[in-house]
Parts: C-alpha cells; structure tokens; sequence
C-alpha cells in the first residue's frame, strides 16, 4: 500500500502521540462514518474504542447520530481506523476541524480512505437505500487550508482501482451499487427544488453536507480515496416529501449492513 507523505505533523501531532499509546499505529485504511452509520462498528469483534473527548484537539460533533469516538478493528484483514461520527462546516467549527480526523489518519499512517456518507439521490431511477460508488466529487464547499500545497490536482482524487474493487465486491456480495457525482454542500439546510435541479444539471447524482473537504485534504496527503454514498432519500419534485433528519438516520441504520459487507469485500481485494 502507498504511504502519504507526513505533511502535517504539527496541527495533529498530540492526537497522534496518543492514539500511538494507545496502539493505533500504522492502519492500512481509515474510514469515515456518515450520518446514522455508526451501526458499522457494531458486531466487528476485536474493537479498540477510543472517544473524541479523549483525543487532545479533536473538534466535537454534537450532530445527532454521530457517535464520536475512533475505533481500531480489523476489516477484510486489513488493520482499520474508524472515525465514527464527522464534524460538519455547518456547526461552525473552523473549516480545518471538518478535516482534522482525516489528517490524523493520515499521520499514523493510513495509505487509504473509505469516505461514507448519508446523501439524497437526486436521478429518478435511484431508490432509498441505494449505495452510490462516487465517481467524483463537486464542491460546493470547500474549507480545508490546511494542504501541503497552495495549489493542487483534484483529477483522479477518487482512485479508479478502488473503485473498480468496489465494484467487483459488489457483485460478489450481490450488492446493487449506484455509481455518480457527489455535490457537497454547506448546508444544514436540506435543498430546494431549484438547487436540486441547480445540481441535476451539473451532472450530480448525489446531494450532501458532507465529503468534500475531507477528499481535498486526503488526495492531497497522498491517501487513495474510495467514497460511497448512502441514499437516505431521493428528495425528486413529485416524490419529494421533506427531508427530515430523522428519516436520514433512519435510512442509514437499515443501510449500514449492506456498507460493511461491501466495504469489508472491497479491503479484502487490496
Ligand atoms: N440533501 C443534503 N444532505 C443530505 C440529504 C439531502 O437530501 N440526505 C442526507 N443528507
């Protein structure tokens, strides 16, 4: 596996001294858990729990359905970092707190991430439920400063051989997988007819408040990225019946199942 570059030593340097004592060293693979899927963790065995609150300079989520804790366990054989629960921009925490735990991933060491999200599926074909395989990325959003450089290529950011792992995990695991463009957003606020139609048009497939700063900051410490979305609902002008936050962590407890089966297949295949 490729090792990123230590590109951000100081801003995360205590958080990682302590998950080192704590025996967090050196995971082949981070993931990040979307909103209602903390569920994943659940029933992985051997787990090293470690909560937010422990870990000095982790910003605090109080987002509802977000666990908070990092979670050492091993996942299709390979030596894996949880990040239960994710900080949003629309808390209003500084923007790099949104990519502080993907940057401690990075730091210990983590030469993949598997990003996760809950998110609404805006193509008429797709069902709730859905896990979409995120082909690329449209920031709406965008905060990180902390990157190694002023500028940088976002082009390739979702890596095409994790994706053509996922790809063939889900067959195996007869898994339907979506597969289109994520447009993260600030949110909190759930999209308007118009935005929605705002986003079809730029070709997206998927809407969330999520994701995207967390890409920028991987891609640019050198970790290859796979992302899959779980639609929670599909929030279409005929279908659409307001989205509530409930009924996205509703979707994600039923859908989380079917994300550690494809998630676990796809790391067996690395
Ligand atoms: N829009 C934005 N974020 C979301 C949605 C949505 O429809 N569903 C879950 N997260």
């Amino acid at each position: 596996m490729t090792r990123p570059r230590d590109t951000d030593f100081a801003a995360v340097s205590a958080a990682t001294r302590m998950l080192l004592d704590r025996g967090l060293a050196d995971p082949d693979v981070a993931v990040v858990l979307g909103s209602g899927l903390s569920s994943f963790v659940d029933g992985l065995g051997d787990v090293l729990v470690v909560p937010y609150s422990d870990i000095p300079g982790f910003p605090r989520t109080a987002v509802s359905g977000h666990r908070g804790a990092v979670v050492g366990c091993t996942l299709g054989g390979k030596r894996t970092l949880v990040l239960s629960g994710r900080v949003h921009h629309y808390e209003g925490l500084p923007p790099d707190d949104v990519t502080f735990g993907v940057r401690l991933a990075a730091q210990l060491g983590a030469g993949v991430l598997v990003i996760t999200n809950a998110s609404g599926g805006i193509d008429p074909g797709f069902d709730v439920g859905d896990l979409m395989l995120i082909s690329d990325q449209i920031a709406a959003v965008s905060g990180s400063r902390k990157l190694p450089q002023s500028t940088f290529r976002m082009a390739g950011a979702y890596s095409e051989r994790l994706k053509a792992l996922a790809r063939e995990a889900a067959t195996d695991r007869k898994i339907r997988l979506r597969e289109g463009v994520y447009m993260g957003s600030l949110g909190p606020t759930y999209e308007t007819p118009a935005e929605i139609r705002m986003a079809r048009l730029m070709g997206a497939r998927a809407v969330g408040m999520s994701t995207v700063s967390e890409v920028q900051a991987a891609h640019s410490r050198g970790l290859d990225v796979l992302g899959i979305a779980l639609l929670t609902n599909v929030p279409l002008p005929g279908r659409f019946h307001g989205t509530t936050h409930e009924e996205v962590l509703e979707a994600g407890r039923r859908g989380a199942g079917a994300l550690v089966s494809l998630v676990s297949n796809t790391l067996e295949r690395l």
